[in-house]
């Protein structure tokens, strides 16, 4: 199967959103991937319920919602209501991870966990096959446009041993600082998913990076 590509809207023009969904619905987007941000778990506030229903009403894809959030569990209804068919919740964030994942199920959504850079892979292995998604953070979350950690190849090398010793289906996503140059590297790592803010919007022919980095073999 060919790699899917999230790109993150964090990196679109909000003041054109419409325009902006419209433009991933034409293109080999495969999921939508949505950045929120609540100034407490990352230095940083992006947007949230409202403008996730806004997306939605204009999205073909489905969205892949990346809650950088502490307490994500007072969330989780209101995220699926607006539109989430994935929900990433960040290791860090959660005491009861296993609990939050069954809630997020319950809800109908795949499971996704994000991990920050020096979150090991290995703290997964208990819960493996209980998550749909791991969102391998390749930047410290917070901010668009950051410089790729080059550490992330050995951590996806190891978690895809740790999928395939589990027989788990999880899918591998990899969230931060992802180019053209990088994308091979990864995808031969063992990545899923690609998401990708600044190099897919601030590219001249976004239709067009998506179809380049969807054709990475
Ligand atoms: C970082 C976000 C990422 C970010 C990716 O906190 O989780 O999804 O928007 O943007 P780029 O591709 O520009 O690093
Ligand atoms: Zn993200």
């Amino acid at each position: 199967m060919s790699v899917k590509i999230a790109p993150s809207i964090l990196a679109s023009d909000f003041a054109n959103l419409q325009k902006e969904i419209e433009m991933l619905n034409a293109s080999e987007t495969d999921y939508i991937h949505v950045d929120i941000m609540d100034g407490v778990f990352v230095p940083n506030i992006s947007f949230g319920i409202p403008v996730t229903e806004a997306v939605k009403r204009h999205a073909k894809k489905p969205l892949d919602v990346h809650l950088m959030i502490v307490n994500p569990d007072q969330y989780l209804e209101a995220f699926k209501n607006a539109g989430a068919a994935i929900i990433s919740v960040h290791y860090e964030a959660c005491t009861h991870l296993h609990r939050t994942l069954q809630a997020i199920k319950q809800l109908g959504c795949k499971a996704g966990v994000a991990l920050n850079p020096h979150t090991s892979v290995e703290l997964l292995k208990d819960v493996i096959n209980d998550i749909d998604l791991v969102c391998i953070m390749s930047v410290n979350p917070g901010f668009g446009g950051q410089k790729f950690i080059e550490q992330t190849y050995p951590k996806v090398k190891r978690l895809k041993e740790i999928i395939l010793e589990h027989g788990a289906s999880t899918e591998i996503e990899i969230d931060g600082g992802v180019n053209k140059d990088n994308a091979p590297l990864l995808r031969a790592a063992g990545a899923d998913v690609l998401v990708a803010g600044s190099f897919v919007f601030n590219s001249p022919d976004p239709i067009q990076t998506i179809k380049t980095l969807k054709a990475i073999e």
